[in-house]
This record gives structure tokens, C-alpha cells and sequence, in this order.
């Protein structure tokens, strides 16, 4: 394909901004049709950030044959019907995180999705930034030696009305901050720990608050994961090795873009410096076009598999504290 790639937009919230401000900065992607349940609501959306099309349904917009790929940015809740409509429409998806409610879900897509051979990926955006991916190489390098541990957490506020307090979104701590703790430590650690502790808050609204995590793996190696709703924005990450640490304090998985690398004397093992180019989020959509102009149906950088396995840990962690949505079957 050597034209633009021509992206459709489902749902146009606050992620969906965020993700079009990325985009406008890379020349080969076409802002091209915004949907929205209201018609009034795409139209204000498509003129501030410029996109050709504003449809007033997700249908509407399915049936567009000029539409590439969908980016599916709707509550975590709603993923699983929105995706299967792509797919039943023919199109490529990248759907934001987490893929799905639970694991089960994300099986049956990720199946559909092969069958009718298109391209599928979850929005898991720090796992093709610069930083992350440094990172990873440090770690699979050795530079700090055997990784022994993580510990990482996400606490953010949001007001009372949020979609994080509506159970029926599939609000909550895990699914929506959880994710990301227990993402990093997979991809530096392993996606399958020995055994998975947690112990979770429930809060007034039916969704968790709090959630503690252990993953523990061979030899005694953990990650000591959190994450919670307040009560006040809190983001970090520590990777500990046999030789050295790198400690992400520039929230880890959202707006760093430096880091370092030292041994147990402070002294510095490596540094590395990775500017985005706009937001970080334009890493995400140059991963998922590079594979759809490579014919790939999944990307390298964020494999099914891998996601399938987060969220496995986030069932299990649901299935401890015996915390289902009415909506799951
Ligand atoms: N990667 C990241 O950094 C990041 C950051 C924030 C959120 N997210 C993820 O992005 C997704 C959306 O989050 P958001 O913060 O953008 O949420 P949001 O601002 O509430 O936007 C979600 C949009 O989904 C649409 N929608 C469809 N069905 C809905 C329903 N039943 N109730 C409410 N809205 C519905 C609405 O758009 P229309 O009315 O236009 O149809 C709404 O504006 C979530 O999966 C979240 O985990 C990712």
C-alpha cells in the first residue's frame, strides 16, 4: 500500500483525542472518519482535530470501504462487541487497552480476527515507545545482570462520575491502571509467573479501588504490582537485577522518555535518551501501519499471545477476590 493509510476512529473520547494529536504527525496516516453515537458530537470532534469524515453511528461508519483500519477507543465494557463488528465489517483493528473484559473475550477475537485473516492489536502504547523497548533490550542484554524483580505501580484520581467508578463500563483499578504494572512486568520478567497472589479493595461503586499484586516466578524472582484509584496520582517503576537497576520514576509507561541504567555503586551501566515525536502515542499507529503495509496480521511488538496473558493474570486476580461484572457470562 503505498498511499496513506486511511484510519476510522470508534468513539470519540478523551483517549481518541489524545491518540488523533499523535497521528498528525505522521505523514503516511489519513485522519479520515470519526464515530460517534452522536452525529453533533463527531462533527465537533472531526473539525477540531481535522479528520475527513464525521459519521454519526459505528455502523455508518463500518460501511465505509475507504476505512483501512479502525482504532476502537470505547470503554474497556463495550471492546468486545465494537471489535467483532470490525471484524464482521472486514476491517483491521487496533483496540485500546485492555483488549478485553477478560480473557475469554479477547480468545474468541483473537480467533475471529485469524479466520478472516486481519490485522489485530491492542493499544498497549508503551510497548513501542523508545524507552520501553530500550529497556527491554537492556534487560534481554544482561546489563543489569538477572532481573530479581519489579516493583511497579499506577494510582490515579478521577472525579466521582468517571467511567473508572461505573461498574458497568468495567470500571475499576486492575483492568484500567492494573494493566499497565502487570504489563511491564510480564514483558521484562516472563508472561507466565509460578503464582499470582493479590489482594483487591472493592469500593462502594461495584468496581475495585485497590489492588495489590504478586507475581512470583523460578527462583525466587518476583513483581510487587498496585494500583488504585486515588487518592492521589502515583506512577513509578524499579527493575532490580544480579548487577544493577533502572528505575523509570518519569512515569513509566506513559510520558518517559529518558533513562538510566546503574550498578549497586550509583555508577551509570548506559543512558538513553528517546524524544517523542508528538504525545507518544504516534508510536503505536507507526507499529500498526508497518505491519498492515508488511501484510502482518498481529504485531511483533504487542503479540496476541502476550496480551492474552495479561489479561489472564487480571482474571486471576478477579477470580482472588471473586469480583465479576454483572455483564461477564
Ligand atoms: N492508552 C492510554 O493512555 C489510555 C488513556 C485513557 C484511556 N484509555 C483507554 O481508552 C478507552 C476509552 O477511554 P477514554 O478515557 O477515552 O473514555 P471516554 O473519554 O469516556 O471516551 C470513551 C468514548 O467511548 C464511546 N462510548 C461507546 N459506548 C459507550 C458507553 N456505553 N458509555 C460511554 N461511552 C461510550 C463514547 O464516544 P461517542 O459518544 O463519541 O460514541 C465515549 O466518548 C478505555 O479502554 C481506556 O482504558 C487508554
Amino acid at each position: 500500500m503505498n498511499r496513506k493509510i486511511r484510519w476510522g476512529y470508534m468513539g470519540a473520547g478523551r483517549i481518541a483525542g489524545w491518540f488523533a494529536t499523535g497521528m498528525s504527525v505522521l505523514e503516511d496516516a489519513e485522519l479520515y472518519a470519526i464515530a460517534s453515537r452522536t452525529l453533533e458530537k463527531g462533527e465537533n470532534f472531526a473539525k477540531e482535530y481535522g479528520f475527513t469524515k464525521a459519521y454519526g453511528s459505528y455502523d455508518e461508519m463500518l460501511k465505509d470501504s475507504k476505512v483501512d483500519i479502525v482504532y476502537v477507543a470505547t470503554p474497556v465494557a463495550e471492546h468486545y462487541s465494537c471489535v467483532k463488528k470490525c471484524f464482521e465489517a472486514g476491517k483491521h483493528v487496533l483496540c485500546e487497552k485492555v483488549l478485553t473484559v477478560n480473557a475469554a473475550q479477547a480468545m474468541e477475537l483473537i480467533e475471529m480476527a485469524r479466520e478472516k485473516n486481519l490485522f489485530f492489536m491492542e493499544a498497549a502504547w508503551t510497548k513501542c515507545q523508545p524507552v520501553f523497548l530500550k529497556i527491554k533490550e537492556w534487560v534481554e542484554s544482561g546489563l543489569i545482570g538477572e532481573v530479581k524483580g519489579i516493583d511497579a505501580c499506577f494510582y490515579t484520581l478521577a472525579g466521582e462520575g468517571h467511567r473508572l467508578y461505573k461498574h458497568e463500563l468495567a470500571g475499576g483499578a486492575l483492568l484500567d491502571l492494573g494493566f499497565y504494572p502487570v504489563m511491564y512486568a510480564c514483558a521484562m520478567m516472563g508472561h507466565e509467573p509460578k503464582r499470582i497472589l493479590s489482594h483487591t479493595i472493592m469500593g462502594e461503586k461495584r468496581v475495585d479501588y485497590l489492588d495489590s499484586i504478586v507475581l512470583e516466578y523460578e527462583d525466587g524472582r518476583f513483581a510487587h504490582l498496585s494500583c488504585g484509584l486515588g487518592p492521589e496520582r502515583r506512577v513509578s517503576a524499579y527493575i532490580l537485577g544480579t548487577k544493577g537497576r533502572i528505575s523509570i520514576n518519569d512515569e513509566f509507561f506513559f510520558q518517559a522518555t529518558k533513562v538510566t541504567a546503574y550498578d549497586f555503586d550509583n555508577r551509570v551501566l548506559a543512558e538513553f535518551d528517546g524524544p517523542f515525536l508528538k504525545n507518544g502515542y504516534e508510536f503505536e499507529a507507526i507499529e500498526a501501519m508497518e505491519c498492515l503495509r508488511a501484510g502482518l496480521k498481529e504485531s511483533p511488538k504487542v503479540p496476541l499471545m502476550d496480551t492474552l496473558a495479561v489479561l489472564k493474570i487480571l482474571d486471576t486476580c478477579r477470580e482472588n477476590a471473586g469480583f465479576r461484572y454483572d455483564f461477564e457470562v
